[in-house]
C-alpha cells in the first residue's frame, strides 16, 4: 500500500512554486510526479518587495501570505489530478512556504516563510505540517539548512563519502561520510543562482542565464572575484545560512570596483557561486569521493563545469544519476519532514543547524473530517 506526502517548496529563487507525490512506502522512497507552479513576474516582484524593509508591510506580508497558501493549494490540485490520486490518499502535505526574513544572526534571531497552512489544509483536505525552520531557531539553531536528514535517508552510500549539493537561490551541502560513525554535517556555502539571476534581469531581461551561456561569453574580472570572495560569511564556520537579506543587486553594486561590461560581471559572479562551493567542499569535505547535483542550478552547465574544474577529478554528476530529477529534491525534502513531523519524530540535525537537540519541527494544520 501506498503512504503517499506532498511536498511545496518554492525557495530564495522565487522562481516558482514545486510540488511533489512521494511514496515513502519503497526504501528509498519513491518520487511519483512533480508538478512546477510558476509565479511569474509581478508576484515575485512582490515577495521580493518584501525582502526588504518597506512601507505597509502588515497588510502587504498578511495578503500575500493567502495568496501564495491559494497558489499552494491550487499546485497540490493540479499535482493529484495529473497522477489520478485522490486528496484522501495523502497523508500529508509539508509546505515550506516562502522566505521573506532569515536572520539567524541577529541578536533576537529570526525566520519567516509565508503560504498560510490554514488555507492550504483547508483547500486541500489535507493535513499540512508547516513552518518548519522556527522550532530549529527556538532550540538554538540557524533554523537551516533543514534537508540534510533528506539527503541522508534518500542519498547516503555505504562505500562512498559523497555530497549532496544543492544549487537554488543559496547553494547548500550536504556532507554524507560513508561510514555512518561520522556524523552528517552541512550548512549554506553562500550565493548559488540569486546574484546571477539578479544580474541577468537587470541587464538581459532575463530571470536567469540559460546554461549559464552568457557567463561563458564573459571574462572573470580578478578584482571583483577577489572583493567577492573576501565577503566575510564565507569565512564564517558553519553551522551558518544565508539569504536575500546578505546577497542581493544592492549589495553587490556596492562591491563593483567601477564601469565593468555586464557579461564580465556574470562570468565572475558564475565563479564566485564554483569557488565558494568548492572551497567548501575542499575546506569541509577533504575526502569527498562523490559530489552529486540538485536545484536549478544543475541546469547551469557553464556553472557545472566552472565547479568542476575546481574539485580536480572527483566524480560530479547530478541526483538523477540517483534516481531523483534534480530539480524535485528540495520538495521531496519537505514531503519527509512534514511525514517525521506526523510521526512524532525530529527533522533536524543539531550538527547541521547548531541546534541544541533534535526536535519535532513545524506545526499542524490537520484536515477536517469530511
Ligand atoms: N536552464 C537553466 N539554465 C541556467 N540556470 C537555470 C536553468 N534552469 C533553472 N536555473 C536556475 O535555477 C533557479 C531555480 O532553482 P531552484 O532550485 O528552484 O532554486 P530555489 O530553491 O532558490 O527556488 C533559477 O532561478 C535559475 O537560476
Ligand atoms: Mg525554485
Amino acid at each position: 500500500m501506498a503512504d503517499y506526502y506532498v511536498g511545496l517548496m518554492s525557495g530564495t529563487s522565487m522562481d516558482a512554486l514545486d510540488a511533489v507525490l512521494v511514496d515513502f512506502a519503497t526504501t528509498p522512497p519513491t518520487l511519483v510526479d512533480g508538478y512546477h507552479l510558476e509565479l511569474g513576474s509581478a508576484l515575485r516582484h512582490e515577495i521580493m518587495g518584501l525582502c526588504a524593509p518597506g512601507d505597509n508591510e502588515i497588510e502587504r506580508l498578511s495578503t500575500l501570505d493567502v495568496q501564495l497558501g491559494r497558489l499552494s493549494a491550487e499546485a497540490v490540485r493540479q499535482l493529484l489530478a495529473q497522477n489520478g490520486v485522490a486528496a484522501a490518499a495523502i497523508k500529508g502535505i509539508g509546505s515550506h512556504g516562502q522566505t521573506v526574513r532569515h536572520s539567524p544572526a541577529s541578536a533576537i534571531p529570526y525566520t519567516l516563510q509565508i503560504g498560510d497552512p490554514n488555507t492550504i489544509a483547508q483547500l486541500s483536505g489535507i493535513a499540512t505540517v508547516a513552518d518548519f525552520r522556527r522550532r530549529d531557531m527556538a532550540a538554538g539553531g540557524q533554523g537551516a539548512p533543514l534537508v540534510p536528514a533528506f539527503h541522508q535517508t534518500q542519498f547516503h552510500s555505504p562505500n562512498k563519502n559523497r555530497v549532496i549539493l544543492n544549487i537554488g537561490g543559496i547553494a547548500n551541502i550536504t556532507i554524507l561520510p560513508a561510514a555512518t560513525s561520522q556524523p552528517v554535517s552541512g550548512f549554506d556555502t553562500g550565493p548559488g543562482n540569486m546574484l546571477m539571476d539578479g544580474w541577468s534581469q537587470l541587464h538581459q531581461n532575463r530571470p536567469y542565464d540559460e546554461n549559464g551561456n552568457w557567463a561563458r561569453s564573459g571574462k572573470v574580472v580578478p578584482e571583483l572575484l577577489n572583493t567577492l570572495l573576501a565577503d566575510a560569511y564565507l569565512s564564517l564556520p558553519p553551522p551558518k545560512s544565508t539569504g536575500r537579506e546578505r546577497y542581493n543587486l544592492p549589495w553587490l553594486q556596492t562591491q563593483l570596483p567601477g564601469q565593468l561590461l555586464p557579461q564580465d560581471v556574470q562570468a565572475t559572479l558564475c565563479e564566485q557561486t564554483a569557488t565558494t562551493i568548492a572551497s567548501a567542499i575542499l575546506q569541509y569535505a577533504p575526502t569527498t569521493e562523490e559530489i552529486y547535483l540538485c536545484g536549478g542550478g544543475a541546469c547551469n552547465g557553464y556553472l557545472l563545469e566552472r565547479i568542476a574544474a575546481h574539485l580536480g577529478g572527483r566524480h560530479l554528476a547530478t541526483t538523477a544519476e540517483l534516481g531523483v530529477d534534480p530539480q524535485w529534491v528540495e520538495a521531496m525534502a519537505f514531503a519527509w519532514l512534514a511525514r517525521q513531523t506526523l510521526r512524532h519524530l525530529p527533522g533536524n540535525l543539531p550538527a547541521v543547524t547548531g541546534a541544541r537537540e533534535a526536535v519535532i519541527l513545524g506545526g499542524i494544520y490537520p484536515a477536517t473530517p469530511r
